[in-house]
């Protein structure tokens, strides 16, 4: 956050803190600040471990004087969920180079090679107090500073950070303070998201910035900083642009201005929707009301020229509303997102899908040898779930995979291959990385995000976003019903070209046009669930739940959401597989959900109800409304019926529902499940 305005610090204090309060969605264990102190020789550093409230009251009790005006004023704040090191005060960012907080940094992301940078500066006397990554780049910081400007000579901050991302590996976003460089901040980013918030009093003229390449050399730093590395030849490109743009008004002048870096526009929304998104290697600076963006090296073929966007999410829609929680608010949303995908994109009348995303690719989809699904959590249970409608509407045929095992295996991957990424996020770092590998060996690359701005969706040739609006519950709900339509549109709108097709197409489009309807059936089962929940399962231990075919994807992902959110023992279970170990489960006292939907495989859930029944198992039955045939002795959960393959976005709206009124019954954190964060950005 950087103000040119006069502000008092407890003005300044509480925009950092509420910026953090506004990120509390994305699952955190402790989080921090650093301010200026009472001269531009003194930064203040607070943190705690815990809520972001908790920070609020421990800064509020601290000595200093809130009263205290900036003219011009750069803080930074974090909210840290560990990887490396328990969470606590220490662990927590901004780290600092030092006692004196020399330099503070906040850091998301990962630094791999921080144990070499943390032993060759401890060789060189620098003493750690954490046990984080992150510490070891305020470090360096510092390590360059001192030994570049030792001879008096000039190092500006721009150029220090340069020396010190030129030495980092791993996936950052980095923002830099320092008591040398006074109302100035650096940030940059490799791998990880950052933006940059433009906040003015009036229009600006221009509305993008120029990239100044290597403009930093003018001045170049004496020697090579390189610890680990050989100097890098191309270390001192020339100038090519010496002049970026700053921020002027309509009428030429400077003008007050607030900049706010964040790595999610959620922090940043209520003071401004002007942002713009750094790339990798982008080294933006802030100093005077300019922002000044530079590249790390010249010529590497990305674009000169950085536009600001205006973004369209409001943020009433990531306010919970008179729901009690996140979560809940979005599985009752559903009627209303379902809708949002298919807006503009499904005529019901002429049974057409135009996905204008892909319009451009489908002849070279039609022609792939295969499609490769690749998400992680919920985002490939939509994939599982969508694999069988779409490999019978296109015949292509298609694979699903979880990004890390798909890393892992090194999967041989092909120009023919069309992969795709399905993330909410789409900030991801296994289905990151598992697009940059895909696109390495040159497949065709889709990514179905929530996010528009994303990593996945910037870095994807093409895709779909799937417009459910924010998702801030930890444990995903709308998202995953979108997910699954904009996968069925896909495949609808690839087989177009198949005439055999048509009235499979035509059957699925009627009731995708019926959806939202049946989804506020279903919804009305609430009242229902909560007294299953409350009366039948909420003391067990653990959960069943089968099905096959269609409802296997219902059976991982209601499985996970009851782990995710009541920490209750949960396992999907494919009903073919049965016989093949889960059946030694079963007894009077498991309890056990079983989908029994009236599709073609209808007869073999039949049989795998006998099977469980014959071994005293008193299954739940999520079956359709009219359904006579399953008996009365049953406990039954009954949902409109309609196509087989989209039955799925029905049936899991019940297991959502239950999973949601078993964590409040369990005193669960039901937006923040201990353990688990909204978007995993670390691999
Ligand atoms: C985390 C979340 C899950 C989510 C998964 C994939 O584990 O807790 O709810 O399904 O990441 O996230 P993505 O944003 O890629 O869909």
């Amino acid at each position: 956050l950087n103000y040119l305005i006069a502000k008092d610090r407890k003005t300044i204090v509480d925009t950092l803190v509420s910026g953090l309060a506004r990120l509390e969605y994305r699952g955190y264990d402790s989080a921090g600040i650093a301010i200026d102190g009472e001269t531009t020789e003194e930064v203040y550093i607070y943190k705690q471990v815990g809520k972001v409230a908790a920070l609020k009251k421990y800064i509020s009790e601290q000595q200093c004087d809130f009263g205290k005006e900036f003219v011009s004023h750069c803080g930074m704040a974090h909210t840290r969920w560990a990887t490396h090191g328990e969470p606590s005060p220490t662990n927590s960012h901004p780290h600092r180079s030092d006692p004196n907080n020399e330099f503070t940094v906040v850091h998301n992301g990962i630094i791999t090679n921080y144990k070499e940078l943390k032993t060759v500066l401890e060789n060189r006397g620098y003493t750690f107090e954490s046990e984080t990554d992150t510490e070891a780049v305020a470090k360096l910081a510092k390590y360059v500073y001192d030994t570049q400007t030792k001879d008096n000579q000039n190092l500006s901050f721009t150029a220090l950070v340069k020396a010190v991302i030129k030495e980092l590996e791993g996936a950052f976003a980095l923002i830099f303070k320092s008591v040398h460089y006074p109302n100035e901040i650096v940030a940059t980013r490799r791998g990880s998201p950052l933006l940059v918030g433009v906040k003015t009093e009036k229009k600006l003229k221009v509305d993008f910035v120029d990239v100044e390449f290597g403009a930093e050399e003018k001045v170049p730093p004496p020697g090579p900083v390189n610890l680990l590395a050989p100097p890098n030849a191309d270390a001192h490109p020339k100038l090519r642009r010496s002049q970026s743009r700053a921020f002027l008004s309509e009428d030429g002048l400077p003008q007050p201005i607030e900049f706010f870096l964040a790595s999610d526009p959620s922090a940043i929304i209520e003071h401004t929707k002007r942002v713009l998104y750094l790339e990798d290697d982008d080294i933006g600076h802030i100093s005077d009301g300019e922002l000044h963006i530079h590249r790390l090296r010249r010529d590497d073929g990305i674009s000169a020229v950085r536009s600001i966007q205006t973004l369209e999410i409001e943020l009433a829609e990531i306010m919970k509303g008179s729901f009690d929680h996140f979560m809940q608010k979005e599985i009752f949303e559903q009627p209303e997102s379902v809708v949002n995908t298919m807006r503009g994109r499904v005529n019901f009348e002429t049974h057409k899908v135009t996905l204008g995303g892909l319009k451009a690719y489908l002849a070279t989809i039609r022609r792939c040898r295969r499609i490769v699904f690749c998400a992680c959590g919920t985002s490939y249970h939509s994939c599982v779930a969508t694999r069988a409608i779409f490999e019978e509407l296109t015949e292509i045929p298609v694979s699903v995979e979880l990004a890390s095992d798909f890393l892992d295996r090194k999967t041989p991957i092909f120009r023919d291959d069309v992969c795709v990424f399905v993330s909410q996020s789409g900030e991801t770092a296994d289905t990151i990385l598992a697009l940059r590998y895909s696109l390495e060996r040159g497949a065709l690359c889709l990514g179905i995000t929530n996010t528009v701005g994303s990593t996945i969706s910037r870095e994807t040739h093409c895709g779909v976003h799937i417009n459910a609006g924010p998702e801030i519950g930890v444990a995903s709900t709308k998202a995953y019903t979108s997910q699954f339509i904009a996968l069925v549109m896909m495949a609808i709108q690839l087989s177009e070209d198949r005439s055999s097709m048509t009235q499979r197409r035509n059957d699925i489009i009627d009731e995708l046009h019926k959806l939202s309807d049946n989804i506020r059936t279903v919804l009305k089962l609430d009242k229902e669930l909560k007294k299953l929940a409350n009366d039948v399962l909420y003391k067990e231990k653990s959960l069943l739940i089968m099905g096959r075919g269609f409802q296997n994807a219902t059976c991982l992902e209601g499985a996970l959401k009851i782990k995710e959110v009541s920490y209750m023992h949960s396992e999907g279970i494919l009903a073919g597989e049965l016989k093949h170990g889960p059946l030694a489960l079963i007894d009077e006292n498991m309890p056990v959900i079983l989908i029994m939907t009236k599709d073609s495989l209808y007869p073999k859930v039949q049989s795998a109800l006998q099977q469980v029944t014959a071994r005293k198992g008193q299954p739940i039955i999520i079956c359709n409304e009219d359904d006579e045939g399953i008996s009365n002795q049953y406990k039954t959960i009954r949902i409109p019926q309609t196509v087989d393959c989209l039955q799925g976005l029905l049936t899991i709206i019940p297991l959502q529902l239950l999973s949601y009124h078993l964590a409040v019954l369990h005193g669960v954190d039901v937006d923040f499940p201990r353990n688990l964060a909204k978007s995993v950005t670390v691999e």
